[in-house]
């Protein structure tokens, strides 16, 4: 946010200790700290007005009145209240699937999602070689062996057009993660999926409420994944679900789940605050996927950042550089339903001559108020005993040495800061 643009300051509240918190859960940094942007004073831009990556997660009275509540019927002490039943069958319902089970973190979801299609030791489970480290893991921890797949150029996402080549015998399932704005083409891959018997974890962590070819991201897979970590679009600090029509399934992940209590619960305290916002999710990824056009519009005026096409539903381009993210049938309007869900907003750098690196340019975005960061590291580089690689995976490598993300709070800011953020990323001296 722009220091002196608005007078509601408690949109900054968010503890300085969040985003220290963040950066190891995600092996990356999300956003700046307060006490960091003390220690780098921002630059002030054109108007002379400072710069600030707005906090996370904002002020909500209507989480304030999801606490009073749990805290009048007394559910936030308790195993079982109406919370975590009302929100499931809420999110289960706004997906349109059979059931939603809550957990305690997308990285529990995505092993729980595993363990309930059946995979173990064995097994062959693909994945895009650039993707969130605790996918990885948590095909290890039920004793799998990863695959690593490349990914596009276009939006870093798995590149659906190799998962048929990559299948071997003890090959299982497969891993689809939309990442940093970026859809899977979830039809391609379920027709993929069907013929082989493959069976698709889809992580919609990043992209909660997204539409995918007509349907909500997460409801393309046999499981669906949600996180609700403290830096998610919707957040109760920590937290997940699974979603699925597939009652088998579920039932096997409540077999592991169940060890004389919930080993992975999600608490009634978590439920409540999560409720409000699920009801707020449709309009809040809408004013982001406004501003996510209005950022790629502008980032056309500087030539060492290009952002990632990311896509909606069906066919259609909504971020390409140069280009509106709206379909060109809906000017000025964002069809719902061609809505991505933007948790990052995702760039190639390049470097000119003589100009900063990367690195570089991430830390001096961030010293002047602009939540950029680099992003995954992937997995191209393991060692081949951990996992079977199919190809030289070119893109994974690009991905992880070239890439920039930009965190999602600024997406709720008006247009005057984001236009102040183009110009603080211009002034860093790698523009035209
Ligand atoms: C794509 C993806 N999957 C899974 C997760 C894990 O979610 P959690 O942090 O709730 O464990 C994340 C977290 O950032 C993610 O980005």
């Amino acid at each position: 946010m722009i220091e002196g643009s608005r007078s509601d300051n408690n949109l900054n509240h968010t503890p300085p200790g969040l985003h220290q918190e963040l950066r190891r859960q995600d092996n990356q940094a999300l956003s700046m700290t307060s006490a960091e942007s003390h220690s780098h004073p921002p630059l002030p831009d054109k108007t002379g007005l400072r710069l600030h990556p707005p906090g996370w997660p904002r002020a909500d009275e209507s989480v304030r009145a999801a606490l009073d509540r749990v805290y009048s019927s007394g559910d936030w002490g308790r195993y079982h209240g109406q919370e975590c039943q009302a929100f499931s069958e809420e999110l289960a319902a706004y997906h349109g699937v059979a059931h939603a089970s809550l957990c305690s973190s997308g990285t529990i979801a995505v092993e729980l999602a595993l363990r309930g299609l059946g995979i173990g030791p064995g097994d062959e489970v693909l994945l895009a070689a650039y993707d969130f480290p605790g996918n990885f893991r948590a095909i290890e921890s039920v004793g799998a062996r990863p695959v690593l797949i490349d990914v596009n150029a276009s939006d870093v996402n798995l590149d659906t057009s190799q998962v048929e080549d990559a299948m071997g015998p003890s090959t299982k399932a497969v891993i689809a993660s939309h990442l940093h704005g970026g859809m899977i083409p979830m039809r391609k891959l379920r027709a993929i999926a069907n013929r082989a018997d493959l069976k698709v974890i889809e992580d919609a962590c990043q992209c909660p409420g997204a539409w995918n070819q007509g349907k909500r991201a997460g409801t393309w897979g046999d499981i669906g994944v949600l996180s609700f970590g403290g830096s998610k679009l919707l957040t109760a600090g920590r937290g997940g679900a699974i979603l699925t029509d597939d009652a088998a399934a579920l039932q096997r992940t409540k077999v592991f789940r169940e060890r004389g209590n919930e080993a992975f619960p999600l608490s009634e305290l978590q439920a409540a605050v999560l409720r409000p916002q699920l009801e707020q999710l449709d309009a809040d990824n809408d004013r982001r996927h406004k501003a996510a056009e209005s950022l790629c519009r502008q980032l056309t005026a500087i030539s060492s950042l290009q952002p990632l096409k990311t896509t909606a539903s069906g066919a259609e381009s909504v971020c390409t550089q140069g280009s509106s993210l709206a379909p060109a049938s809906s000017p000025g309007t964002t069809s719902q339903r061609h809505q991505t869900g933007f948790y990052k907003l995702g760039m190639w750098y390049q470097q000119g001559d003589g100009k900063l690196d990367r690195e570089a340019f991430s830390a001096a975005a961030r010293a002047a108020g602009v939540a950029l960061d680099t992003g995954f590291r992937g997995f191209a580089g393991r060692s081949e005993r951990r996992c079977r690689k199919v190809g030289d995976l070119p893109q994974a490598h690009r991905a992880a040495s070239e890439l920039l993300i930009l965190h999602h709070p600024v997406l709720l800011e008006p247009e005057q800061t984001l236009t102040a953020v183009i110009e603080a990323l211009l002034s860093l001296g790698s523009g035209p």
